[in-house]
């Protein structure tokens, strides 16, 4: 996540060129109208005049691309609708909603379309909130959203022709052992992912183990179940390697073997686009510096696609001071994974941004380092401009099937993140309609192929194992730690974590690392009273005692401040 990260296998590549910045075209799609007034009747007929509802300043996710590549999928909490009887009383709570990106419309002069508003009761039984990761199925006539399937019939869900009766939500239920064969809600799924061979579905589950949470990925089945009305998942698979979950460390009485090929999955956050691999966030090749994976579903290996459109934090040197320091071994990463990778938040301000990246992923190249290409980076940085950093991108930006865009969300910055006692003051919110989030649209005006790769959120699934162990620097010897011959690495670092509830950790944390070599001179310390954080991984508000600071070359990268 850091500007310094390696992808594990971009070191083959060391010198592949890099490729010539895209020319991009950022546009915000219109969306209904935004009201701050929240009361039974406030979306008023001269607020909208058609009468089709309108949405809080917040609720609002986007989803992925319809086939045809110029409508986007997203949930929004409509909101001021008037009582029933009144026709406009259905544009209200959390709904599937459709943009157009093409600048038409729909027949009544819309740009959107809400898919669900108005869907009877008998149509969607069992079904929960919808606001989760929308994305259609090839067909153009389904879409999931949350953990349910949305059915227009025979009908394109963009199409004007189908009214609400003729719409069906079903719920996905994967059994748990309490209620297998049962109408229950079953295991509580997240971030799923529709294969590309649109039957699989991956997933994600927290485990709650004794005192920590953990998370495990699925890959799994959809099979409609007529009786149930709903969609089962079988001949499902808990994407761990069965002979050591501690994977990639081993374990050989007192040493440890870091294997860089290991596979261990943390966070699943989707597929290739031609489904042959799984991409995922994993444990780290270097300490403190979370990485995104791809793993072939059949071989275990990974293998070549073209593009990737990545969110991530690197040009905002947040997560330096954990991470500038290289060649660090992922030890006590058996401790501070989860933390170090919640310091990517703020509560709910995300400091990600996208980022276009070729195949190879970030390297040192023969004409210096290639990070890829930030794709709002042209963008006016001013208040609400496409590039203002008070506009910070939700998960999962969306690759149209056409490959000519890219579609994401961006947050607006609000407080506690920012104002009042946080020493980050915040922006006037430059939208006269208060709006806090907003879908964006790049347009790639050079159209190429397409390879889909859903942003990175972190994975929080510790590998605890007690005992004293040592690791050798594959090319060092007894005294020194290096991988390479070329950079080595010195000194000392010592973590101790506590589990203050579920979710919550406090770290204690010092170090004292030096290195040298081509790849930086630098060190990593803490203050002499230690380093302190606690961090709980589901709000993300970092509060730390002492400090710790890495140090490249002449680059000084702090912590950010408490509640920063
Ligand atoms: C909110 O909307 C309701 C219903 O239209 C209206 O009665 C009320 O005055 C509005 N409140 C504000 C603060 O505008
Ligand atoms: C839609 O219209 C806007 C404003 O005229 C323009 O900037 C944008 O490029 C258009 N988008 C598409 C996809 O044609
Ligand atoms: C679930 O149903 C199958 C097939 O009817 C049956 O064999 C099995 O015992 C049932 N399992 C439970 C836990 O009730
Ligand atoms: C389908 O759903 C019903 C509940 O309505 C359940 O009893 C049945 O076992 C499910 N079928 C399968 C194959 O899981
Ligand atoms: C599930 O796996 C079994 C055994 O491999 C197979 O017979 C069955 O067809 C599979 N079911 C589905 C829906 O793929
Ligand atoms: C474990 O360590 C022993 C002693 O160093 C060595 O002989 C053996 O090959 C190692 N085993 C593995 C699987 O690495
Ligand atoms: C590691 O830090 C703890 C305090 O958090 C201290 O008690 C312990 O002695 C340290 N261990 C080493 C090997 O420095
Ligand atoms: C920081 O120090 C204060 C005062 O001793 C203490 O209350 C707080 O829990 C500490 N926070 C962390 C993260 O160590």
């Amino acid at each position: 996540m850091a500007a310094l990260l390696l992808l594990c296998t971009a070191a083959k590549q060391a010198t592949a060129p890099v490729p010539s910045p895209e020319p991009i075209a950022i546009t915000e799609l219109p969306l209904p109208p935004v009201l701050a007034n929240t009361s039974v009747g406030a979306c008023t007929k001269i607020i909208n005049p058609h009468r089709t509802g309108c949405i809080s300043q917040t609720g609002l996710f986007a989803g992925s691309f319809l086939p045809d590549s110029k409508h986007v999928l997203a949930t929004v909490e409509f909101v001021g609708a008037p009582a029933a009887p009144d026709p406009a009383s259905i544009y209200t709570g959390v709904q599937l909603f459709i943009v157009k990106t093409d600048n038409t419309t729909f027949h009544n002069g819309d740009s959107w379309k809400c898919i669900t508003c108005g869907v009877p009761a008998a149509n969607q039984v069992g079904a929960t909130d919808l606001s989760a990761y929308p994305q259609t199925f090839l067909d153009g006539t389904r879409a999931m959203a949350g953990t349910n399937i949305i059915d227009c019939g025979k009908h394109l869900l963009a199409s004007d022709s189908y009214t609400p009766d003729q719409v069906h939500v079903y719920p996905i239920r994967l059994s748990n052992t309490a209620d297998y064969n049962g109408t229950g809600t079953g295991t509580a799924l997240r971030e799923l992912r529709i294969h590309p061979d649109q039957v699989h579905l991956g997933f994600d589950t927290f485990v709650f183990s004794g005192a920590s949470i953990g998370e495990y990925s699925y890959f799994g089945r959809l099979q409609f179940n007529q009786t149930g009305l709903r969609y089962d998942v079988v001949n499902t698979s808990i994407l761990v390697a069965s002979t050591n979950s501690a994977a990639p460390l081993r374990f050989n009485g007192s040493e440890v073997v870091f294997d860089p090929e290991g596979i261990a999955v943390g966070e699943l956050r989707g597929f290739s686009s031609d489904g042959s691999e799984i991409l995922y966030v994993g444990y780290p090749v270097e300490s403190c510096n979370i990485d995104l994976f791809a793993i072939g579903i059949t071989s275990g290996k990974s293998y070549d696609n073209k593009w990737q459109v990545v969110l991530d934090t690197r040009d905002t040197n947040r997560m330096m001071f954990l991470s500038a320091l290289r060649s660090v071994p992922p030890m006590t990463d058996l401790l501070t994974v989860g933390g170090a990778a919640s310091v990517r938040n703020n509560g709910a301000r995300r400091f990600f941004r996208p980022w276009l990246l070729d195949h190879d992923g970030d390297r040192d190249s023969r004409n210096g380092w290639y990070f890829g290409q930030q794709i709002n980076g042209d963008g006016t940085t001013t208040p609400g401009g496409t590039n203002d950093p008070y506009w910070n991108a939700g998960a999962n930006p969306r690759w149209s099937p056409d490959g000519r865009h890219v579609v994401y969300y961006e947050m607006f910055a609000v407080s506690p993140a920012c104002g009042s006692a946080n020493t980050l003051p915040c922006e006037a919110n430059p939208y006269v309609d208060g709006r806090q989030v907003r879908i964006m649209l790049a347009t790639l005006t050079s159209p190429w192929a397409t390879k889909y790769t859903p942003g990175m959120t972190i994975s929080s699934s510790a590998l605890a194992v007690g005992g004293d162990y040592t690791l050798y620097g594959t090319a060092g010897d007894m005294t020194i730690f290096t991988n390479d011959g070329a950079n080595f690495l010195n000194g000392h670092e010592n973590v101790t974590t506590h589990l203050l509830s579920t979710t919550l950790s406090q770290f204690d944390w010092y170090s004292d690392l030096a290195s040298t070599g081509p790849a930086g001179v630098g060190t990593k310390k803490t203050s002499a009273d230690g380093f302190h954080f606690q961090i709980d991984v589901l709000t993300n508000e970092f509060e730390a005692n002492g400090t710790m600071t890495t140090v490249i070359d002449d680059m000084v990268f702090e912590q950010p401040c408490n509640g920063c």
